[in-house]
């Protein structure tokens, strides 16, 4: 099995989204992600009431109810996603709770640009999905007000033999799913960007969330 990793271009990414929109859940089965990571992952942002948060990579709104929940109706929440395919489903979550204080939007990341300064920012599994990241990360880091709060959460390669073990068919699996570069390594990305770097890791180092503080 093959260990490099070649990106697809965004056409190709969006489509595959479009088509696998209702594998999300089978697919966090077959991936063994934690129960409680993602409200885990929104904790570590340390929201409060009244906040303005945004999710880059939304997809079918898994993350919106913890996002919510963590602003309170007087917050804003803010989606982002390319995928009119995985974002039809979010707004039907959000729909069906009937929130109004959640704003999704069908865009490349990279384009983004939200209506006012935010509090904080999550990249919801979708910074390794997006061959463009670190164009994407200078976007989220400029519409975040200084002092404002990043987090990336998402799955990884296990340390040590582990990893280098699994990789070949962690990359044959990506290629087969939800595309995640697996050699993308986005914590060294960001810690040098930010204040208060911090990092957790889940399941034996196979998932992590990552944080920072936007410098004023
Ligand atoms: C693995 S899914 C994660 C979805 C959701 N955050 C979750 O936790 O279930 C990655 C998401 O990122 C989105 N995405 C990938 N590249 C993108 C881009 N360039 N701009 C906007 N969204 C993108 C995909 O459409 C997909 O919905």
């Amino acid at each position: 099995m093959a260990i490099q990793w070649a990106d697809y271009d965004l056409d190709f990414i969006r489509r595959r989204y479009d088509r696998i929109a209702s594998l999300i859940i089978p697919f966090e089965w077959l991936l063994f992600m934690p129960t409680a990571f993602r409200r885990t992952a929104v904790e570590r942002i340390g929201l409060t009431p009244g906040e303005r948060v945004l999710e880059i990579g939304c997809g079918t709104g898994r993350n919106l109810p913890f996002l919510r929940d963590a602003v309170g109706p007087t917050g804003r929440v803010y989606g982002v996603d390319f995928s009119p395919g995985m974002l039809t489903r979010a707004r039907g979550v959000v729909a069906r709770n009937g929130w109004t204080n959640i704003q999704l939007t069908e865009s490349d990341a990279a384009d983004y640009r939200a209506p006012e300064p935010l509090d904080a920012v999550m990249f919801g599994l979708s910074y390794n999905t997006m061959p463009h990241h670190r164009a994407v990360l200078a976007r989220a880091l400029d519409l975040l007000r200084p002092g404002g709060r990043i987090v990336i959460m998402d799955a990884k390669l296990p340390p040590g033999i582990g990893g280098r073990l699994v990789l070949p068919f962690s990359i044959w699996l990506m290629k087969h799913t939800v595309l995640g570069n697996p050699h993308i390594r986005p914590w060294e990305h960001l810690a040098p960007l930010v204040d208060d770097f911090a990092m957790e890791e889940f399941l034996f180092g196979s998932y992590y969330v990552c944080r920072g503080v936007k410098r004023g």
